[in-house]
This record gives C-alpha cells, structure tokens and sequence, in this order.
C-alpha cells in the first residue's frame, strides 16, 4: 500500500543527547522542546540527573538547570548507559575533569562495544580509568586535572571526537582532534553557539578551555533525520507514494545518505530550509522512484552510517549492483550491523554477499518476508519493517519494542501512513 500524507518525526536523538548535557554547564535554565522520546534519551536524562543535575519534563518542553562550570556531583548509583555508545561515551569525556568516582555500566549490547577508544585519549589528558579487559563495560573514571591534547583520531567517530573535546572544555590549554573524515559536527556547533570557543580547520577542531558557563539556551531540537530515512526510503520503495516530512534536520554532516538515495535516481525536494543554532531544518518531499545499483566509498560512510542497513534494503529493490565499503564501523553498533543486515536481507531471499568492511547487493530480487531477527537493535527492526512494505509476507519481529530505543510509535506511525 502506498505511502501517502504528511509526517513529523521525533527529535534528533545525538542532538538531543548534547542538548542535554551541554545545557547542564550552563549559566541558567534552559528550555529544551522536542527532545527525542526514546529510551537513549532517557538514559542521559537520568545520568545527568544521577550526577545532580536538576531536570524537569515540563509539557512542550525539558527544563535544565544549567549549574555553571563545574556541576557534576558525586552519583550515588552507577551511570547505566542502557543501550546508548552515545550516552556512556560523551559521558566519559564530560566528566572525566571533575572529582568524582563514577562507575558506567551498560546492558548485554553496549558491554560487548569498545571503551577504549574513548578512554585512552583521556587518560592521555590524565584522567584515571580502568575497564573490563582494559577496554569494555564496567568502566570505573575518577575525575581529576586534565591537561589538553592534539589526538589523531583512527577512525572518524564522532562520539569519541565528542568525549575528547568535551573533556577539552575542562582541561588545560588547547584540545584538538584531526579525524580522517568529516564526522557528524552537532557538539561543535551547539558548543560554539553557547559560547565555547571552537575553532574548526578542515577535518581538525580545537577547544579552548571554558573560563565562563555555556550561555542557556532555548533551543528546539530538529526532527531526526535518520529517523527520516527509513521514511523516505518507504516512500521511495513503494509505487504511488508521496510523502512531506516536516522540519527534518539537515546537517550536512548527517545527510550523505541523501546523496546517495539521489544517485540512485530517488524523486526528492528540499524545501523550506531554516537555521537554528548552527543547525539546518527543512521539509522534504518524497515520491516513489525507480532505483539503479550505487558505489558508496569509504570516506562517504561517516555520514550515512547509520543509513546503511536502508541502503542495503533500497540496494534489493534497485537495478544492478549495489556496493558498500570501508564501513567496518558497522560491526561495532548495537549489534554487529553488517552480519545483522546480511543474516535478514539473506533469509528474506536479497543477493546479498557479506565483506569484511560492507556488503554487496545484487537487485533486483522478491522479498519474501516473515520472521526479522532484530538482535535487540532498533535500526534492523526499523529497516526490515521498511522491507516489510514490500515483501510477500508480513515481518514476524522477535523483538519489535527494540524500536523504542529512538522512536516510540515507529510501527503505528507506519502503519498510518501505508493504509
Ligand atoms: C553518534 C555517532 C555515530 C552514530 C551513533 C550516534 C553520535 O557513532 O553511529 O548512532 O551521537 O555522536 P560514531 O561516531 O561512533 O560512529
């Protein structure tokens, strides 16, 4: 059934992340609305409050109480990150500067994802970690002085570029961070409009130490752009569909898979386009359009990495050969996203042929449907039920709640659309 009518979606949930914790430095109360509603969310939420940070869900919006330059008190409990890299990994960075003992753990998923790459430029600035096997949940931090450093990231993450400039904001001197490609830019942006000094230079960022509290801010959080995707790509998948997104983020550094759905010969306008503390908002229009086979490359995959199970599912729908590579990264989401990918698409009947770093498609191919293995991760769940709109069969999830993860009321939002 086609895709048809209008749609807003939840908050963008990295955005929202920051916007919770940086507000936390700030000098007053900020106002938070359209915060994401999903569990990840909730688990910072409760982190920062477990650090004392006085936070009140107000209707239409979330109250901050912005507690200066260093409010981070002793918790009482260990941080549970849940299922969110997001949450533990910022989390580090930010309090790794103040005096207290904190102990991060996580559920089953986030404890098999690696630490170490956050806590080693950190201990690096002289914060003092241990961890599990010297790189996984439980992860034990006890605050102190930092000093800055220059750190050439391995990988482009932008969790671990997140941690380290946020622990620049505490240590003293000059932190920088040079990435070996553009990765998402959302903490430097929101940083810099609430007064930081961040400098950026290509693929480089510095932080100065902050002498004043984060101006407060009231800030409204754009809707998710990957919370988008998987939207668009229904839209795209199934003929007749005309679909508006309303006031959907449209970072640059978020919206390669755009790019990509657009090289694939994918019927979309952008229209409406405003900017909010550094960050773009537009609405979008999709229609249904016929698709041919895209090469995605590795310095193409930062910014669509969490776009890449709908490629794969677009990939089976389209016309020739679909390749991703240089996405290793994959492997260590919430669930190992490229076996994840190929194990559904595979059972489901794709061409689908698995790589150490990515995948390869072979599409066109019929879509048989039935039962999604969603290893607990809520983009497989979101993609196969994407796929489901066009398989022969309805999907059978072993754990459709997953979803909650970022988007509560995903199924039921689909549902209206498709009927
Ligand atoms: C995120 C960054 C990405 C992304 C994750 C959220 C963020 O991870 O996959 O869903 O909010 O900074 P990496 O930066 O580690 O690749």
């Amino acid at each position: 059934m086609a895709i048809q009518g209008e749609i807003t979606l939840p908050g963008d949930k990295s955005i929202s992340h920051r916007a919770l914790m940086f507000t936390a430095l700030g000098d007053g109360l900020s106002r938070i609305e359209n915060l994401n509603p999903g569990a990840d969310v909730s688990t910072t939420k409760e982190a920062l409050r477990n650090c004392g940070i006085k936070i009140e869900d107000k209707p239409g919006a979330v109250h901050v109480q912005g507690g200066g330059l260093r409010p981070f008190k002793q918790p009482e409990h260990p941080l549970n990150c849940g299922n969110s890299g997001t949450t533990a990994r910022l989390m580090m960075g930010l309090l790794a500067a103040h005096p207290i003992h904190v102990q991060f753990v996580g559920d089953p998923s986030l404890s098999k994802r690696p630490m170490d790459r956050v806590f080693r430029p950190l201990q690096q600035m002289g914060a003092n970690v241990s961890a599990r096997d010297r790189r996984y949940l439980p992860v034990m931090l006890s605050g102190r002085d930092l000093w800055a450093l220059d750190y050439k990231l391995p990988y482009a993450s932008a969790q671990v570029k997140s941690a380290i400039l946020l622990a620049g904001l505490h240590a003293k001197g000059v932190t920088s961070v040079k990435s070996p490609a553009f990765s998402r830019d959302h903490t430097e942006q929101l940083l810099r409009s609430m007064g930081a000094k961040v400098k950026i230079d290509g693929k480089t960022v510095s932080i100065s130490t902050l002498t004043k509290p984060l101006h407060a801010i009231d800030f409204v959080v754009p809707g998710d752009f990957s919370a988008a995707a998987f939207f668009i790509a229904g839209a795209l998948l199934v003929p007749d569909s005309e679909l508006i997104i309303r006031n959907v983020g449209m970072n640059p550094t978020r919206t390669a898979f755009l790019s990509t759905v657009l090289e694939m010969g994918a019927k979309i306008d952008v229209v409406n386009q405003v900017e909010h503390h550094g960050e773009a908002v537009s609405d979008l229009r999709v229609s249904y359009s016929k698709l041919k086979g895209v090469t995605i490359h590795p310095e193409e995959i930062p910014n669509q990495i969490d776009e890449l199970p709908l490629i794969a599912l677009l990939a089976t729908q389209a016309e020739g050969e679909t390749i991703v590579r240089g996405a290793e990264e994959l492997r260590v989401k919430e669930s190992d996203r490229i076996n994840s990918v190929v194990t559904n698409m595979g059972a489901w009947g794709a061409k689908i042929f698995e790589r150490p770093d990515g995948f390869s498609i072979e599409g066109p191919t019929i879509l048989k449907g039935g039962l999604v293995k969603t290893f607990d991760d809520h983009r497989i769940a979101m993609s196969m039920a994407v796929a489901s709109l066009v398989s022969k069969l309805p999907a059978v999830f072993d754990n459709p709640d997953c979803v909650d993860i970022s988007h509560p009321g995903f199924f039921s939002e689909l549902r209206a659309l498709s009927s």
